[in-house]
């Protein structure tokens, strides 16, 4: 198992016994606003985190402390894999905000893709409306690159039309990357 230590946090893949955490925060109406919908039962949340334990796409950001998983990183390699870009995510539960968690858990899968992963560009998109999301990519040194307009579907009227929605693009380049302290431990 893959897993980073920061000041507050171990940010690691998931397992599948996570799954009660994840359906904490998936739950939340304001957390999926911008978001897919999750299937939030029982059933639902334990396949996604059997599915998620399988890869390092998503990271399950657990507290040192107490060990409860407050979030998680997407963290996924785009296509062509030749460009060494990463697209960056992230969902966090609302119990835990304005304390610098979800800073935290990006910084630290920044830093591994730059350091581990020879990553060259990080990327993230999110809805202008959604300002914790681009103040967050703000606070980990991302630059807005440019507003896509009516670029996204996530959601549908009651008669089933798409919603179309602007997207902010934020990226950082391996140059722009300021050195953020972590640990790497691997775990057998
Ligand atoms: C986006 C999201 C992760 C941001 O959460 P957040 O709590 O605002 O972000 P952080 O955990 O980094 O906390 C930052 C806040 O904590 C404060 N803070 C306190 N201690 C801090 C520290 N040590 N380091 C950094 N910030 C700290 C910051 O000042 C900031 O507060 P402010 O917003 O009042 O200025 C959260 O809103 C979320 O999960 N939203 C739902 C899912 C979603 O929309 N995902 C994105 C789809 S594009």
């Amino acid at each position: 198992m893959k897993r980073i230590e920061t000041d507050r946090l171990i940010v690691r893949n998931f397992k599948p016994e996570d799954w009660k955490d994840l359906q904490e925060y998936v739950s939340y109406e304001e957390v999926i606003k911008y978001e897919e919908d999750w299937d939030t039962s029982d059933e639902g949340c334990k396949s996604y985190t059997k599915f998620f334990s399988k890869g390092d796409t998503f990271w399950a950001v657990e507290l040192k402390d107490s060990k409860k998983v407050i979030g998680h990183v997407y963290f996924n390699r785009a296509k062509p894999e030749r460009f060494l870009t990463w697209d960056l995510g992230y969902i966090f539960n609302p119990l835990f905000y304005g304390k610098g968690y979800a800073t935290e858990g990006c910084n630290a899968i920044l830093q591994y893709g730059f350091e581990k992963l020879g990553m060259h560009r990080a990327v993230a998109k999110c809805n202008p409306d959604n300002i914790t999301s681009w103040r967050l990519l703000e606070r980990i040194s991302m630059r807005k690159e440019g507003l896509c307009k009516k670029a996204v579907t996530i959601k549908t009227t009651e008669t089933g039309q798409p919603i179309w929605w602007d997207e902010y693009i934020y990226s950082i380049l391996s140059e722009e990357w300021k050195r953020f302290e972590c640990k790497y431990i691997e775990q057998i």
